[in-house]
């Protein structure tokens, strides 16, 4: 009997591989251009880390979380965001020494959800996080370094939707409106929103379910609702966004998944490939994590990308992988010759691997094809003596000699 994948956990395949190389790679040019330096965290923490920051009455704690007790009887719960273990490890490690402080992590994130297009139980993210800043222009430029690496990647299609959840002095008096509004409506309430409604009532407005969605569609709009200092500093990131040529989408509704937000947050949808599944990036500021994890106060904002759904975005738009090319050395002085052919094109950056069966040339050739390369390149005596390679286009069956140091210009040539 063979085993598969545990259900909701993904093999990333060659093919599919390259697509999310070319992700990371591009999303660390753009990072590190802006500043911000590479965080390796654990993929497991002290379960305590993530009730204290997501929130106890929050779907991700409550029903989503792998957490499991280890031989020596410590609970560990294996991340389901990377925000909380970042901010842990700032404390932990007094980042905060310096005024800012840049971070960015890439890695497997756990999440016990229903799996479905977009939705894994164990799936990637890519996150940023602006540590020590409390500027406005912190949010917008954050926001602005994704929108342009989504830029790069040639991602078209996507929305910002923004929303500013107050902070420590407005929320709590929006909360007690919503409560009463919530008071009001609460026969047409999912069950689990009923249960929440007092201790988390923003959690309603977050709920999937039609029923909560349209029982709710009246509910006091947060942003109606905020301190002065939190709407100057909303104001200020819609001023910036516009500096930056980014036109959001206010949406007051967009309380996001994890309680640690205040004012900004923002999803950045892409709904032409996706389904309901549709948010590629999400984020917002966070200011009062730092001392809640026992730091001190610190005001912050970052995102986080889903990889696998930027994967998908991206491949709809179709990606083409470098080509690869496969070396064909005919006879004993072909092969010594190839060895330093090969590190010259390879140095070049041509991706090219030889194939070392020793069957007639047809078959060779058919090996090649089967392997998924787009040029053999051939080498034999003849063209030893000639210092060319006779390079055939797998694709289109056409041959032609082609001089060593052409090779690799050739292979790009072909798209
Ligand atoms: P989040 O909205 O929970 O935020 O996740 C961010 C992104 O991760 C989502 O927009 C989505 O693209 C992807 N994602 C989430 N769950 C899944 C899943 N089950 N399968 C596939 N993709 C998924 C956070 O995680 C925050 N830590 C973001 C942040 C960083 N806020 C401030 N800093």
């Amino acid at each position: 009997m063979t085993i598969t994948a545990i259900r909701g956990f993904n093999d990333i395949l060659p093919g599919e591989s390259a697509l999310w190389r070319h992700i990371e790679d591009e999303a660390v040019k753009v990072f590190s251009a802006c500043g911000f330096s590479e965080i390796r965290v654990p993929v497991a923490d002290r379960t305590e880390l993530f009730l204290r920051s997501i929130g106890e009455t929050t779907d991700i704690v409550e029903k989503e979380m792998y957490t499991f007790t280890d031989r020596h009887g410590d609970s560990l719960t294996l991340r389901p965001e990377g925000t909380a273990p970042v901010v842990r490890a700032y404390v932990e490690h007094k980042l905060y020494t310096s005024p800012v402080t840049k971070l960015f992590y890439a890695g497997p994130m756990f999440r016990y959800e229903r799996p479905q297009k977009g939705r894994y139980r164990q799936f990637y993210q890519i996150g940023a996080e602006v540590l020590g800043d409390e500027s406005p222009r912190a949010d917008a430029e954050t926001i602005g370094m994704l929108v342009e690496l989504f830029r790069r990647l040639d991602v078209s299609g996507i929305t910002l939707h923004i929303n500013s959840l107050g902070c420590a002095e407005c929320r709590p008096g929006y909360k007690s409106r919503l409560k009463i509004f919530l008071q009001g409506v609460k026969e047409r309430l999912c069950e689990n929103c009923q249960r929440r409604m007092d201790a988390n009532p923003l959690r309603a407005l977050d709920c999937k379910s039609p029923k909560c969605i349209e029982a709710t569609e009246n509910a006091p709009r947060i942003t109606e609702h905020l301190c002065q200092p939190c709407n100057v500093h909303f104001e200020r990131v819609k001023h910036g966004l516009a500096g930056l040529n980014i036109a959001p989408n206010i949406n007051p509704r967009m309380v996001r998944g994890l309680d640690y937000y205040s004012k900004t947050t923002f999803e950045i949808t892409a709904e032409e490939s996706l389904g309901s599944q549709n948010a590629i990036a999400a984020g917002g500021r966070y200011d009062g994590l730092v001392s809640d994890l026992g730091g001190p106060a610190t005001p912050c904002f970052g995102f986080a990308i889903g990889m696998e759904r930027l994967a998908i975005v991206i491949k709809d738009k179709g990606f083409q992988e470098r080509p690869l090319a496969a070396f064909i050395a005919l006879g004993a002085a072909a092969e010594k010759k190839g060895i330093e052919l090969l590190k010259l094109w390879r140095g070049a950056g041509l991706r090219i691997t030889e194939d070392f069966s020793e069957a007639p040339l047809k078959k060779r050739m058919k090996r090649v094809d089967q392997i998924g390369a787009s040029f053999a390149v051939i080498l034999g005596e003849d063209e030893i003596k000639e210092g060319v390679v006779s390079l055939k286009d797998l694709k289109t069956a056409e041959q032609e000699k082609v001089k060593w140091e052409n090779v690799v210009q050739r292979v790009f040539k072909v798209k």
